[in-house]
């Protein structure tokens, strides 16, 4: 879906900026280009922006040392 129509940016285009590490709106308008004009968007990249941020943390496996009881 588009979300920035002035630029013509997509959904997927600002959820990879923000897997690659961009972490405000700021930094996703830098990247994409999106809310660089009307900033009639700039809501919603901010919505996608506070979804990744409040998105559980990866689980971690943790590995556990084996014992070599033979
Ligand atoms: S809709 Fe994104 S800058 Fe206008």
């Amino acid at each position: 879906m588009y979300v920035c129509l002035c630029m013509g940016v997509c959904d997927r285009e600002i959820r990879e900026a923000i897997n690659e590490g961009a972490c405000s709106v700021a930094e996703v308008m830098e990247c994409t280009g999106a809310g660089t004009r009307c900033g009639s968007c700039e809501p919603t990249i901010a919505k996608l922006v506070g979804d990744r941020e409040a998105a559980p943390a990866p689980r971690r496996l943790v590995m556990a040392p084996v014992s070599s009881a033979a």
